[in-house]
């Protein structure tokens, strides 16, 4: 075939993939196709040299109880939330104070959604990153050279009022459901929010406190198909969370990874829990003493998984900077002032991939 021929049809292969994962799943794809293949240094379990493959490695992530700090165990409590920012930049809660109704009915309306007719999904699909709804796929599909097994569902969430209406309408209970589920998962980020701060030990936290719970609210679901063959590709890419913290529910089905002592690890889902994760603007914020860690999700060959992602974080509006109390002669900023429209700049320019984007706001003194 001439080259002048070649081109057309791979035009057409890449609208289709445009279409997202879970399409062609529902046309029933029987291996990975090569748009999908990453690197083999990329790939989830990599062949040595030897031929080894390496063993799977799980994690059990520091465990805060909520219940307990908001009783007289507090300091303790705030200790561990600390080291567990400082260590691993992830830790998992309990007794959160969610019905498990809430986050249950959370996930099930979102399979509801993602099952819906593709030309119902693709209403919501925008490549405007400023939409209040936003449907796709992969991680950035205007600029994803490889393609990861992901499509998604993005919500702006707070203010709730002036994002709710443009909402999906199907199904009939999605907006009613996904809504009580962002009203508690910000009362929760509130909490956690103020347990943060605290445990930072900066006098006059209030005031990030009072702009946070102001901030905004994204929450991000996450849908994996089963994939005929998951060691070729990836769910998502490594990659930090842009924001300043992240609430993570997950179903039952494992997936998600996280870089620790140069290993990707496994996290063991606990049922009922949530996930919390440093974003970069707390790594800002702390002036690099939380950290914003790379994590990414594997898929399997049998079971489909959701995820939700909630990132909260300042008003959109607001620049972020190390907090000026952690700051001084002894410890210069590490962080440049970054805004969000720095942010846009950034992922609309360069492929975002493992932590760029916040590598790129750090002084190299
Ligand atoms: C994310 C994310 C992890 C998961 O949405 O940013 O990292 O397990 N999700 O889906
Ligand atoms: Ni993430």
């Amino acid at each position: 075939m001439s080259p002048s021929m070649i081109a057309p049809v791979v035009e057409e292969e890449n609208r289709k993939y445009q279409k997202g994962v879970k399409h062609l799943c529902d046309n029933g794809v029987t291996k990975v196709p090569t748009k999908y293949i990453w690197p083999e240094p990329d790939r989830p379990i990599f062949t040595k040299s030897d031929k080894l493959i390496k063993p799977k490695q799980n994690l059990k992530l520091p465990l805060i109880d909520l219940a307990e700090l908001l009783g007289p165990n507090r300091p303790h409590v705030l200790q561990t939330i600390a080291e567990a920012c400082e260590t691993y930049g992830f830790f998992q809660v309990v007794n959160h104070g969610m019905e498990g109704d809430v986050s249950r009915n959370m996930i099930e309306v979102c399979k509801r959604f993602f099952e819906l007719p593709y030309e119902e999904r693709s209403k919501y699909m925008s490549s405007d990153m400023s939409a209040p709804v936003r449907y796709g796929t992969s991680f950035n599909q205007i600029k994803d050279n490889v393609f990861c097994w992901r499509d998604f569902l993005k919500l702006y969430a707070h203010p709730l009022p002036d994002y709710l209406p443009y909402w999906p309408s199907s199904p009939s209970d999605f907006r009613s459901l996904a809504a009580t589920y962002a009203k508690d998962t910000k009362e929760m980020f509130e909490i956690m929010v103020k347990a943060i701060i605290e445990s930072l030990e900066i006098d006059g936290g209030d005031e990030a406190v009072e702009e946070l719970e102001e901030g905004s609210q994204l929450m991000v679901v996450n849908c994996y198909p089963p994939c005929p063959e998951p060691e070729l590709t990836l769910g998502m890419p490594p990659h930090s969370d842009y924001g300043f913290l992240t609430l993570l529910l997950q179903d039952d089905v494992e997936g998600l990874q996280i870089l620790y002592r140069d290993e990707w690890v496994t996290v063991d889902p606990i049922p009922g829990s949530f996930v919390v994760n440093v974003g970069d603007h707390l790594e800002i914020f702390s002036n690099g003493r939380y950290k914003s860690v790379l994590h990414r999700v594997l898929v399997n060959s049998t079971k489909p998984r959701i995820s939700v992602a909630s990132l909260h974080s300042f008003p959109l509006t607001s620049v972020v900077k190390p907090s000026p109390k952690l700051v001084d002669k002894q410890n210069p900023p590490q962080y440049m002032d970054t805004d969000f429209a720095t942010f846009l700049q950034y992922v609309s320019s360069c492929e975002p991939k493992w932590k760029n984007f916040l590598e790129s706001r750090k002084i190299h003194i």
